[in-house]
């Protein structure tokens, strides 16, 4: 993980109405979409449909749809607010506020932000801030997915306090310690508890067909194994309003991380590499000490996953230099950033 949580790689029925909304027509592949039935999917939580393929089984997909990666972040965020602690008493700090997503994600703001990037934004003030403008051309509904405790949100919102921002994640403790930040305004932010990869969607309730501007995913996709990347994607596309696009940064499959897991070590092994990104357990993909996953994302891939769902556009490579003083080493980290609209029909 970027920043603070270098040190955690060491030690990742909905309504018969939603169901009936959530299943439309989709471009690619010119059938419903049940993107938020628990027919998606068989899993240990969800009854598979008898026209669902079995749910191919591999040691990150089991983890994945049993709720034992959701489960591990929920352990993670527990950890980072300390056993017994309220977690709205304070905090949690497990990652840096990412400030570049105001350059990164420049479609979602202001003209005074796209043009310097680097302005000073105030931290939110709910009780001296009017409500976002609907009708201001900066107005954006946004869609972040797996939004911890807000290091994406709060950064997007006070450089653009026009946005609206559904915030959802797996775990109740990060979800309640964004909801306690003196920041958290609910009219420009509704944030919410959302297992991306149970059987039910449960975003079909909380969010509409064609709704947002965007849909954001920060470190997010790199949680998922392949196959609920691709339901996720296909609930990214049901969202999206046309020209909506998905904005996206993730662990690049060239990372060091997946380099120094790979090199030399077999499959199922933990070594002792300072900056190992966990045990091994399939091609790119490794379980972190505290039982997160993390996928590095090969680009082509990625691409190929909403290209299939119809989103449209392309993943870059993105490289960032990393100086841990403690340690005294200096790493390069490569990510994979990306956007795929949804194309207005012809
Ligand atoms: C590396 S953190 C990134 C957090 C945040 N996006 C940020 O920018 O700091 C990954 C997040 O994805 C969430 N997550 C992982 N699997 C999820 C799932 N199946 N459904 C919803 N959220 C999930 C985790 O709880 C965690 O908050």
């Amino acid at each position: 993980m970027e920043g603070i949580g270098e040190c955690v790689m060491r030690a990742s029925l909905a309504s018969l109405s939603a169901r009936v909304r959530a299943a439309s027509i989709h471009p690619a592949r010119g059938v419903g979409v049940r993107v938020c039935s628990t027919a998606r999917r068989p899993t240990s939580r969800a009854t598979a449909a008898d026209d669902e393929p079995p749910a191919s089984s591999s040691p990150a997909a089991d983890r994945v749809s049993s709720g034992e990666g959701a489960r591990s972040w929920e352990r993670f965020y527990r950890t980072h607010v300390g056993k017994g602690a309220d977690p709205s008493a304070k905090p949690i700090r497990a990652f840096k506020d990412r400030h570049y997503l105001r350059r990164e994600f420049a479609e979602l703001m202001p003209q005074s932000i796209r043009d310097d990037p680097k302005a000073h934004t105030p931290p939110l003030d709910p009780s001296a801030l009017p409500p976002p403008d609907v009708d201001s051309p900066d107005h954006k509904v946004v869609l972040e997915l797996g939004c911890g405790v807000g290091n994406s949100a709060f950064p997007m919102m006070r450089a653009n306090p026009d946005m609206f921002v559904h915030a959802c994640d797996c775990s109740e403790t990060a979800i309640a310690n964004l909801r306690a930040s003196p920041e958290f305004d609910p009219r420009r932010c509704d944030a919410f508890v959302a297992d991306l990869a149970a059987g039910d969607s449960p975003l079909a309730e909380k969010i509409g067909d064609g709704t947002c501007d965007a849909v954001t995913g920060v470190f997010f996709f790199s949680a998922l194994d392949s196959r609920t990347f691709g339901h996720v994607a296909a609930e990214c596309w049901r969202v999206l309003k046309p020209g909506g696009s998905v904005l996206f940064r993730d662990y690049g499959l060239d990372d060091v991380k997946n380099a120094e897991g790979t090199k030399g070590a077999t499959r199922g092994e933990t070594r002792g590499a300072e900056f190992e990104p966990g045990r091994q357990i399939e091609d790119a993909t490794y379980v972190r000490s505290d039982g997160t996953l993390a996928v590095f994302l090969d680009e082509a891939r990625v691409e190929g996953v909403f290209r299939e769902v119809g989103l449209e556009g392309e993943c870059r490579r993105v490289t960032h230099e990393v100086v841990n003083r403690k340690l005294d080493v200096r790493i390069t980290r490569s990510f994979v950033q990306g956007r795929f609209e949804k194309k207005a029909a012809a």
